[in-house]
């Protein structure tokens, strides 16, 4: 039946590692691959008082949680958001996830075979979300201070001319990473010169256990369009997230977003709205957060011992690093016979590199399986190296 499907329908295909990962999903696996926020976090009662004040007699908001509402999202929602950015609520969007937004953004400013900038490694969601549009992807390298905008630089005095350049700024998926303060401010120059997108994803900003916050991408240039999302400080099933646009962005995200879903559940929203504007609970959340992640990360890497060559992240949920001289996709099939999974790392990376390199997840294990992970971890390159 293969005549049937459309362009599109043959050729967003599942990559080989996506089918590699579903031999990790083994009740006896200790996964390192997902990234699944932590679950003993969540603030269930919190939102569950949420869920009461949105429905509950008298409820805060009564039958609108349950009606239809406008396609860029509640009004209260958008004004909370707005706020908590610095930009005016009339330029936010209320999207299904930040996935959706990454979704929306292509649809409106990508055809066929235009150049996109990615950086390499990448978050897949994203090659994912932007490759349904069929671009040409562009690859920039990245280190440990994020995006190399040198490299940008030299492609654009080159003649490159993007559409968008995509980057995650804070503790990156999958290497950690931060974008210095030097690179934002550089990025934000190249837009304003040369006149592209940058989509600024941002869903774990919220989780730094060191260091100082950086400015976003949005405050060195007015082509920036910032994503959020309150999976990773709330709960990923809530699927409420949100984009801040340029003006000229409003119209078109919103009439795809309209064929998309209409809008975002209503009810997600206000659910999420009577969480996120209760300041005190959202301030201890948020410390409590980070000093899971923060415990965890230092009991994977405590584990580790020098296992991987990496750079210690200043938040989010991953580490990312190189073992020299060992095949990752092929230490992953001796891993899952150890008991451990990982993603390798070529899984993220669009221009073939990446084949010594993984990304493991401290974010959903506890610190005991985090330790019995690691030790898995070790003794499956041990015996891939023998
Ligand atoms: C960098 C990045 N962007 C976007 C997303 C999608 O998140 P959401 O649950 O908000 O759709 C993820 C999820 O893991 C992510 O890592």
């Amino acid at each position: 039946m293969d005549e049937l499907l459309s362009y599109r329908g043959r050729h967003a295909g599942s990559s080989a590692i996506r089918d590699l990962l579903r031999l990790t999903e083994q009740p006896d696996v200790l996964s390192l691959a997902g990234g699944l926020p932590a679950a003993d976090a969540f603030p269930v009662e919190r939102l569950r008082q949420a869920t009461e004040r949105v429905l509950g007699a008298g409820g805060l908001y009564g039958p609108r949680a349950l009606q239809y509402g406008p396609t860029e999202g509640v009004d209260e929602l958008r004004e909370l958001v707005g706020r908590n950015l610095g930009v005016p609520a009339a330029t936010t969007i209320i999207t299904t996830g930040s996935q959706q937004a990454l979704d929306l953004i292509a649809k409106v400013l990508v055809d066929r075979d235009d150049p996109v900038v990615v950086e390499v490694p990448a978050y897949i969601g994203a090659l994912q979300a932007i490759g349904g549009q069929f671009p040409n992807f562009i690859p920039v390298r990245s280190d440990a201070e994020g995006l190399d905008t040198d490299h940008l630089g030299e492609l654009l005095r080159n003649g490159l001319k993007p559409k968008l350049v995509y980057t995650v700024t804070n503790f990156q998926n999958p290497t950690g990473a931060t974008m210095s303060l030097a690179r934002r401010a550089e990025l934000g120059a190249l837009a304003e010169q040369y006149r592209f997108v940058v989509v600024d994803d941002d869903p774990y900003g919220a989780l730094r256990f060191r260091g100082e916050p950086l400015p976003p991408i949005r405050q060195f240039t007015s082509m920036a369009v910032s994503l959020g999302t309150t999976s990773k400080v709330l709960a990923p099933g809530l699927r409420v997230g949100w984009m801040a646009v340029p003006e000229w962005l409003v119209g078109p995200v919103v009439r795809a977003k309209q064929g998309a879903d209409l809008h975002t559940s209503t009810f997600a929203q206000f659910v999420a709205l009577d969480a996120l504007n209760d300041g005190p609970f959202l301030a201890a959340h948020l410390v409590a957060l980070a000093e899971v992640y923060r415990a965890r990360c230092q009991a994977l890497l405590r584990a580790l011992d020098g296992l991987v060559e990496l750079h210690e992240p200043d938040g989010g949920m991953f580490l990312w690093g190189r073992i020299p001289g060992v095949n990752s996709a092929d230490l992953l099939k001796q891993a899952v016979e150890c008991g451990v999974a990982f993603v390798p790392g070529s899984a993220f990376c669009i221009d073939g590199s990446g084949s010594d390199s993984v990304r493991l997840s401290y974010a959903t294990l506890n610190e005991s399986a985090l330790a019995e992970a690691a030790a898995r971890l070790h003794r499956a390159v041990h015996f891939i190296s023998a």
